[in-house]
């Protein structure tokens, strides 16, 4: 059934809102070649902002989109990246399937077809390739793509590739980025530590990108949405933004409910309801991540869901019967884990729906 508010999958042209100025940015990015990391807390929507560029200019550029979160070694991130771009090409399979044996000089390509969506696709076959023969051939399509058409190569969860240890992937990169033309390299994710320290000062991907973070919907432009499709008030809105603090996901999340329940009167008690549902829906799941932790990290991640900040205090410390020093070193072993993160001198949770699990334990 048709739902406005698509809430666990990237929305579409229809149902995606409120980010005019961010396509302007991208656009802008784009038109000089120029780069651009794109980052923000978790769910905000980098990936539906990418997808709608891609949707608004397949006809402009050469738009090529990889997203990396799964791969775990470097040879999976040359098979990303080759499979990507052998996808992108606009024209039918048989006509793609000749540019691309005459682009690439070691990689062969076949059709394949994508067992979830029963469609055709491309699959390059890479079997007795070296990564260094794939990145190889990667790089050269995309230098000789890129002499008759603009190129946008989009890499998404790109701080993935701070956890490959075996090559320092950022600087054997960085060469190929460094000496481009007419490529636009637009780099998402949202791990903030990791991702950042790719792009820090004396990193070999420094000076690289603009850095570009993507901050909350506005009430406004939610509003005058939803307003569409519900029976909604300004105030319904601003309760739900400050219910979800922000979080794209969870804002649609709850205006997704309310729309199949067609809620007539909508108030903040059946807001909260609905929350309510949210949350115990994801118990299993929260619980299986909680039980990950040792004591002293379940006791830190309560305390920063209760208190957010000033909880190194007697008060706090003896109510949860913790050493001061045993609640640092939890909470700087949960800030590496990114379970929590730290805005000024406020410590949230990055999953709003897990932080108000927490909240509630
Ligand atoms: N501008 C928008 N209009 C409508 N829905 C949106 C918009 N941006 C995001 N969403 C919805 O919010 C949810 C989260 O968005 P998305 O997955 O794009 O965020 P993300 O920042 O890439 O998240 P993650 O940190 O998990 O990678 C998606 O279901 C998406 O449909
Ligand atoms: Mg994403």
């Amino acid at each position: 059934m048709f739902s406005p508010f698509p809430y666990d999958k990237i929305s579409d042209n229809k149902c995606f809102f409120g980010r005019d100025k961010e396509l302007k940015e991208l656009e802008k990015t784009v038109k000089y070649s120029n780069n651009i990391l794109i980052h923000s807390k978790r769910r905000m929507g980098k990936s539906s902002l990418i997808s709608n560029f891609i949707e608004k200019h397949f006809k402009d550029y050469l738009c090529i989109y990889v997203d990396i979160f799964d791969m775990t070694s470097k040879e999976d991130f040359a098979y990303s990246l080759l499979k990507a771009l052998s996808n992108s090409q606009e024209s039918d399979l048989k006509a793609a399937i000749k540019t691309l044996t005459s682009l690439f000089k070691r990689v062969r390509v076949e059709p394949t077809i994508d067992p979830t969506t029963l469609k055709y696709s491309i699959k390059p076959v890479i079997a007795t390739l070296s990564f260094e023969q794939m990145m190889e051939d990667f790089f050269n399509s995309l230098n000789e793509l890129a002499k008759t058409k603009q190129i946008v190569l989009a890499i998404d969860e790109f701080q993935q590739v701070a956890t490959i240890k075996d090559i320092k992937l950022d600087a054997y990169l960085r060469t190929f980025i460094q000496n481009r033309k007419n490529i636009s390299y637009i780099f998402l994710g949202s791990k903030r530590h990791l991702l950042t320290s790719l792009f820090e000062y004396k990193a070999p991907l420094y000076e690289l990108a603009n850095h570009f973070e993507l901050q909350a919907l506005k009430v406004a432009d939610i509003y005058d949405y939803s307003k569409k499709y519900l029976k909604v008030s300004k105030e319904n809105i601003n309760y739900i933004y400050e219910k979800a603090n922000g979080e794209t996901k969870l804002i649609q999340n709850l205006l997704h409910l309310l729309y199949v329940y067609k809620v007539q009167n909508i108030t903040e008690e059946n807001i909260d309801e609905l929350l309510n549902e949210i949350i115990s829906s994801k118990e299993a799941s929260f619980r299986i991540i909680y039980d990950s932790l040792n004591n002293n990290q379940k006791i830190a991640l309560k305390i920063v869901g209760k208190y957010k900040s000033g909880f190194f205090v007697s008060e706090v410390l003896s109510e949860y019967n913790i050493k001061k020093q045993t609640l640092q070193s939890s909470i700087n072993s949960l800030f590496a884990k990114e379970f929590i993160d730290k805005d000024a001198d406020k410590y949230f949770i990055p999953d709003r729906s897990l932080e108000l699990w927490i909240e509630r334990i």
